[in-house]
């Protein structure tokens, strides 16, 4: 059984560290392999693997998302709500299915916090409105939760994602957190390499606040929330939880029970 990443670079990608520690831990006769594959690349890395047999699926990442999704025959619900797809399946009988597990895994990042969230009620801020922040905003509207604000840098992008799922947009220059947020997330490109988090008001949370930060390993963003008195989720736990249900989907059992502790001892990252 073999499976993958397929993304644009790859190097870094931290999946097959992840998915190589549950194998082994579920004594599994499998392997996960990264891929880089160009943008130019991908139809043909697609198509190739159709009913080949050779791998049971891959794991998409950047910038490979969305045309994953226009690529596949068939696509779950998640991913079409999210217009992008993180899991192509080559299904054995020919068919390219897509399916997106990072709503899941932004959900199950959050519980790990907050025991009682309510994915279904919780009031939302989210920063972005590139892919990665419609994923987010899919993943709360899915629950039927309306409740979720955009702000973003280019406002009518954020507007029109707003408007696209029926909730709302602020401008981002306030750098505001509207009374009552519960949950705020960054899911723009801020934080990655060197550049700078984004910087906010941070009130003292109201109720039980988190801060998530899709970007793993940029502390600001999440050190301003912690002085402030916020739960706080570094990406890598969003990670971790995508990528469960992605194993599932290749290997067709579960990882093993302890595969948050497996991941982050095999990410190097504390418990
Ligand atoms: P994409 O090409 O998918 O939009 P991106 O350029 O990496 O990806 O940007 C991802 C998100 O981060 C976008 O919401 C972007 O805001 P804009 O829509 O205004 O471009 C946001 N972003 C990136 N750099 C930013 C910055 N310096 N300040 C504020 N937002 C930023």
């Amino acid at each position: 059984m073999r499976a993958g990443v397929i993304g644009f670079p790859i190097s870094h990608s931290l999946s097959p560290r992840i998915h190589r520690a549950w194998i082994k831990a579920a004594g599994l006769e499998a392997a996960y392999d990264a891929y880089e594959v160009a943008p130019g690349e991908l139809k043909a890395f697609v198509e190739g693997h159709r009913g080949a047999g050779t791998l049971r699926g891959v794991n998409v990442t950047i910038p490979h998302k969305e045309q994953a999704l226009a690529l596949a025959d068939i696509a779950d619900a998640a991913a079409s709500l999210a217009g992008a797809a993180n899991v192509l399946l080559f299904r054995p009988d020919g068919v390219i299915e897509a399916r997106n597990t990072d709503g899941q895994g932004l959900l199950e990042a959050l519980r790990i916090r907050i025991p009682d969230f309510d994915p279904k009620t919780c009031r939302v801020l989210i920063l972005g409105a590139s892919g990665a922040a419609r994923g987010a905003v899919a993943a709360f509207v899915a629950q039927g939760n309306t409740k979720v604000v955009i702000a973003n840098r280019t406002q009518e992008k954020a507007q029109a994602l707003a408007k696209t799922f029926g909730v709302s947009a602020e401008p981002w220059t306030s750098r505001k957190i509207p009374p009552g947020t519960e949950v705020v997330i960054n899911a723009t490109s801020m934080g990655l390499g060197d550049t700078p988090s984004p910087q906010l008001e941070w009130p003292a949370p109201s109720g039980p606040g988190v801060a998530l930060d899709m970007v793993y390993k940029a502390p600001s963003f999440l050190a301003d929330a912690e002085r402030k008195g916020w739960k706080t989720v570094d990406g890598l736990e969003m990670l971790i939880g995508q990528a469960a249900p992605s194993f599932e989907a290749f290997f067709a059992v579960p990882p093993p029970a302890n595969y948050r502790a497996l991941a982050l001892a095999a990410l190097g990252a504390p418990a």
